[in-house]
């Protein structure tokens, strides 16, 4: 079945997550409200924040005056690393469940495997599940080597690991672990942060298929079965990232795409944290 932008992938705990959603990392204040309910008012449901954005509290004004009601979205947050720890992630998330205005997340990650402390932050998302905090639990930035570590101390498996993908860092080893393992990966800067939508490869796809390299970039993550969440505060661009519906990538357009694997990150790189 052809995907559409209210189509929603199972997680492994039998949760229902759409398959694009708005990032709004860099967004606060007016403009982070406007780009929500813009997203929202054109069928967007997922909206990624953290607390470590300092938009929470935009992100809930924005979804209260959005008409649309809680059961119908989806609103992931993250502990960040100076919360990490046990009563300090417990606290946390109230923190963010204050701010939001909500009183459940529908998914909520560990925003960075921070040595020393993800073990017990872990402990602490699996209260959060279960006490109805959090509808799901995850990850983000975590490779297969932290997988594995949490794997060997908890049976609870993350439903979501979040990480930085594109065709320019796809991440074989990571993605491959989530995919034996039942994790679904979301794709975080999907857009490589606005840095390579001039990329002649990707111009050339974009022009042959009529398309822009956003929604280019959107449907290789999209094809890859990876949920993504490009970021834009502009209104043009959050209704283009959203119109990737209605056509697909040929597989050897896929390939081109994959071709262009260079280990290319514009984030921190977590594969040496220990
Ligand atoms: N878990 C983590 O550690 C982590 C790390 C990074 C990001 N994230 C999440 O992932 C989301 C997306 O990643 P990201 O924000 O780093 O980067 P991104 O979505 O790859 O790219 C966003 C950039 O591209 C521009 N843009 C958006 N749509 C465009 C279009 N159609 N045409 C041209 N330019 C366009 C945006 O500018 P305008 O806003 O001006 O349109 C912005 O500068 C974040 O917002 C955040 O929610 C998570």
């Amino acid at each position: 079945m052809s995907l559409r932008l209210d189509s929603r992938i199972v997680l492994n705990n039998g949760v229902k997550m759409p398959v694009l959603g708005l990032g709004t990392a860099g967004a606060e204040g007016k403009r982070c409200v406007a780009a929500v309910r813009e997203a929202l008012r054109i069928g967007y449901r997922l909206i990624d924040t953290a607390s470590a954005y300092g938009n929470e509290k935009d992100v809930g004004t924005a979804v209260r005056g959005s008409g649309i009601s809680r059961e119908d979205l989806f609103v992931t947050s993250k502990v960040r690393n100076g919360d990490q720890g046990y009563e300090s992630t417990l606290r946390a998330c109230g923190e963010s469940l204050r701010r939001l205005r909500m009183d459940y997340l529908d998914l909520y990650l560990i925003h960075w495997p921070v040595p020393g402390k993800r073990l017990q932050t872990w402990r602490a998302m699996v209260e959060l599940l279960e006490s109805g905090k959090a509808r799901a639990i995850g990850v983000s930035n975590f490779m297969a080597d932290h997988l594995e570590g949490l794997a060997r101390e908890s049976a609870i498996v993350p439903a979501v690991n979040q990480i930085e993908l594109s065709p320019f860092l796809r991440q074989g080893e990571a993605v491959a672990y989530c995919r034996r393992h039942g994790v679904q990966v979301e794709a975080y800067s999907p857009l490589t942060r606005g840095r390579r939508l001039k990329d002649p490869t990707i111009g050339a796809l974009a022009e042959k298929l009529g398309r822009s390299p956003a929604q280019v970039l959107i449907r290789w993550s999209l094809q890859n079965a990876f949920v993504a969440i490009p970021k834009s505060v502009v209104a043009e661009r959050i209704r283009e990232n959203a119109d990737v519906f209605n056509f697909e990538l040929p597989a050897e357009a896929v390939k081109t795409l994959d071709g262009l694997d260079q280990d290319l990150h514009f984030d921190w790189d977590p594969t040496d944290v220990p």
